[in-house]
């Protein structure tokens, strides 16, 4: 009899795991398993298909609310198909010594890999804050790897484009915007829009915090992150072996508090999906379409069709990153996070088909769907 309960526990766990991995579905919100039954540990993702499999970069985080810092580093998954994820391990480790920017206890989020086809490495760019100063340092960061699945080499963080004007603001403006660094002053926004932040850290470099990246078809790749106090969004044109920022960058949306931006290309098109600021808590998303990466961006309006709870929150979600699925065309998965802030570990993943409506992107709930979606 004993026996014969083990073994039916047995069988029951296995059918379990076995039901959620064969599932071939995507159902937000939900505990997502890894091959090994294990929650998936990836926030803030970032993907990369290669060598006919998808790799999905994220956040490692832990439980408790230490889990918001960097206390193990950068994990990796595999798919083939996008349902099943295997578990590769840490690309990218935060370091014990106390000596190092990477420290264990900093800050590392929004990790993105592009593979640069010249010099045939993998370089991963990410939020980067230093230990115990909170959200003070705004840097950005950059590991380089000669396998996709790591381990990524730090190589710097910094502040971005110290006096270098963009191509979007001319010397006058320049000249005329003073300095603020309170928010209480009278015309704080319009001050913000003129330049105020923008000036204040020209010396030292622009602040960095939730970034992106985007390669063009041209194999082009640029840094898109929320800079001036998270007021303003940059866009930046990265070098050709991907490791650093060219001159050529542009302001966009002066005032416009975007964070957690995520790019895609259609029809020649640039569409990019943000959020407004609201740390954790989720808000209304945002949609905004250019016609070239580097301006001019025009705002779309918020892409969420549904109740008003669902619009006003993004389905209770943060954007991170638009993937296009292979072999299949205009097929595109809106992906984000619901975040845990007091058990980070528990994150849930928000992955959405990008719909069309006369050429423009909408986005509604699913409890589940699956990629046969896109065959219709
Ligand atoms: C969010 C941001 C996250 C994280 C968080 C911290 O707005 O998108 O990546 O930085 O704030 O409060």
């Amino acid at each position: 009899m004993f026996k014969i309960r083990f073994f039916l526990i047995g069988a029951f766990t296995t059918l379990t795991v076995n039901a959620q991995l064969e599932k071939n579905e995507f159902v937000s919100g939900e505990i997502w398993k890894d091959t090994n039954g294990t929650h998936i540990n990836a926030h803030g993702g970032g993907f990369l298909f290669y060598k006919n499999t998808y790799y999905w970069f994220g956040e490692h985080k832990i439980a408790g609310s230490q889990g918001n810092s960097a206390m193990v580093g950068v994990g990796v998954y595999a798919s083939k198909d996008l349902y099943h994820w295997e578990n590769k391990g840490i690309a990218s480790a935060v370091t014990e010594d106390k000596n190092s920017l990477i420290q264990k206890g900093c800050i590392i989020e929004r990790p993105k890999v592009i593979y640069n086809k010249h010099t045939d490495k993998f370089v991963m760019w990410f939020h980067h804050e230093l230990k115990g100063q909170g959200y003070e340092a705004a840097l950005t960061g950059v590991a380089i790897a000669d396998t996709i699945t790591g381990p990524y080499t730090y190589l710097k963080s910094f502040r971005v484009h110290p006096k270098v004007l963009p191509q979007n603001f001319s010397e006058a403006q320049f000249l005329k915007a003073k300095p603020i660094n309170n928010r209480k002053d009278e015309n704080w926004k319009q001050k913000v829009i003129d330049g105020a932040y923008f000036v204040r850290d020209f010396e030292e470099g622009q602040m960095s915090r939730d970034m992106t990246l985007f390669v063009d078809d041209d194999d082009v790749a640029y840094h898109i992150t929320a800079s001036e106090e998270n007021q303003t969004l940059l866009i930046s044109k990265l070098s050709d072996d991907y490791l650093s920022l060219t001159h050529e960058y542009i302001r966009v949306f002066p005032g416009g508090r975007n964070e957690a931006p995520a790019i895609f290309k259609k029809d020649g098109k640039y569409y990019m999906f943000s959020s407004g600021l609201t740390g954790w808590s989720p808000n209304p998303a945002k949609l905004a379409v250019s016609d070239k990466m580097m301006g001019d961006w025009t705002y779309l309006g918020n892409p969420c069709k549904g109740s008003e709870k669902e619009k006003n929150t993004t389905f209770w979600s943060q954007s991170t990153y638009v993937l296009p699925v292979q072999g299949k065309k205009e097929a595109f998965i809106f992906m984000a996070d619901r975040w845990q802030p007091k058990n980070p570990i528990d994150g849930r993943y928000v992955w959405l088909p990008v719909q069309f409506k006369k050429e423009i992107p909408f986005l509604e709930w699913f409890d589940s769907w699956d990629l046969s979606f896109f065959d219709n």
